[in-house]
């Protein structure tokens, strides 16, 4: 799952201590690829982590066409160890002269730094300066510890130890496993115009979608929410739209890069097949509505020739295992979460929700609790056979 850690060393004496990070970080069954700036050559061989990494080590931002985009896709994370008051000025001020500063700015990776210098280099202003807007990019900054250092002064400075920056990947792997994967949710309903006054539209609140997209991003995960008209807020990066055709559009527009597509949203299936451009008058006892089917969202996805993992929602009032399944076969999804709606207070507008979730060889229920407790435990399903299927 969070697997492929992108080790960039820069021209500091403590680059010495990268090859013990290697070899103790392959040790735990992270893949580690190596990309050193000029400066670091040095101070420690390409060969020694090729080496330890068994992987090859990249240098030049030339050598082979498109490395920089290809390593910043790969990457689960970036960690710069050690990292100079130079490269520190390099990344604040997105630099892009060698390869390893350009791959930091072409990474949608979370990056964290572990800083190797002289105490009065950390201590400068100008550095303090460009650390304090890293943090605020959320550039993770790792130490530095304080101690005696290389160049005879005594303060802080020195590169933490490998340990301790391996001990920070394992709470990153335990705490935010879907660090670094792109997710995609929609949620909330969709409108259907009737006239430029009247809509069709369902009791869908949006709050399980918001639910789960908050649960994503509290896993680590870099979340974009498209909801329908809703009356909640959220943190997350959210794109608001209208109707089930926006609704297709704008997951179309966002899907390339999507790891894990959850589709929460109730969309509306069928749409008036005329929106009349003034307010329909009373001047008949009835009236008849024509309605067509909307683009149905998921098959759009699912059918890509490399669909994401692909998660669909099911309400319904009756034989929910019967229509569950049906679904996630029809729609080739990989999972699908089932709850009856209208029941013991479940399902639509409500505060509580329970589910039940099926995958192709297999199914678990979710016992009745907050949409936000049951989110979170639906996102650890997912994260379960999302990895289950990565490394078959
Ligand atoms: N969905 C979609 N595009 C649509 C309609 C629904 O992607 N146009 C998605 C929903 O987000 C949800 C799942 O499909 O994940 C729901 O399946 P669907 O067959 O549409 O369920 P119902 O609307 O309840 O349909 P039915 O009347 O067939 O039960």
């Amino acid at each position: 799952m969070f697997s492929n850690i992108l080790l960039g060393i820069t021209g500091s004496i403590a680059a010495y201590k990268s090859a013990d990070l290697v070899r103790n970080l392959t040790k735990q069954g992270f893949t580690v690829r190596v990309v050193m700036t000029h400066a670091a050559t040095k101070f420690i061989t390409p060969l020694t982590l090729q080496t330890l990494s068994n992987q090859p080590v990249y240098i030049d931002l030339f050598a082979t066409e498109m490395e920089h985009i290809n390593l910043a896709r790969w990457a689960d994370i970036i960690l710069i160890a050690p990292i100079t008051a130079d490269f520190i000025t390099k990344l604040t001020y997105g630099h892009a002269d060698d390869l390893l500063s350009t791959i930091c700015l072409a990474t949608t990776a979370p990056i964290a730094i572990a800083p190797a210098m002289n105490q009065q280099m950390w201590n400068s202003a100008i550095t303090q300066e460009n650390c304090q807007k890293l943090r605020q990019r959320n550039i993770k900054i790792l130490g530095p510890a304080t101690g005696s250092q290389a160049c005879g002064e005594i303060g802080a400075g020195r590169m933490l130890e490998p340990l301790e920056l391996i001990q920070f990947l394992q709470n990153l792997v335990l705490t935010q496993p879907l660090q670094g994967k792109q997710v995609l949710v929609t949620a909330g309903p969709t409108r259907e115009d009737i006239d430029p006054v009247r809509f069709i539209s369902n009791r869908s609140s949006g709050r399980m979608g918001y639910a789960v997209a908050n649960a994503a991003a509290n896993k680590g995960a870099s979340v974009i929410l498209v909801s329908g008209p809703t009356a909640l807020t959220t943190e997350v990066p959210t794109i608001s739209v209208y109707s089930a055709k926006d609704m297709l559009e704008v997951v179309m527009a966002n899907i390339s890069n999507t790891d894990v597509f959850i589709s929460v949203a109730a969309v509306a299936d069928y749409r008036p097949v005329q929106q009349t451009k003034h307010k329909l008058k009373k001047d008949s006892a009835q009236l008849q509505l024509l309605l067509e089917r909307t683009e149905d969202i998921l098959t759009n996805v699912t059918n890509l020739s490399k669909p994401p993992f692909t998660v669909g929602f099911a309400a319904e009032t009756t034989d929910l295992d019967d229509y569950a399944r049906k679904k996630l076969a029809t729609k080739k999804l990989d999972m699908i979460a089932a709850n009856l709606v209208g029941i013991d207070g479940s399902g639509f507008d409500s505060i509580n929700n329970k589910l039940k979730v099926f995958w192709n060889d297999g199914n678990l229920e979710l016992p009745h609790c907050s949409k936000t407790e049951l989110a979170n435990k639906l996102l650890d399903v997912i994260i379960q056979r999302f990895s289950a299927k990565n490394t078959l």
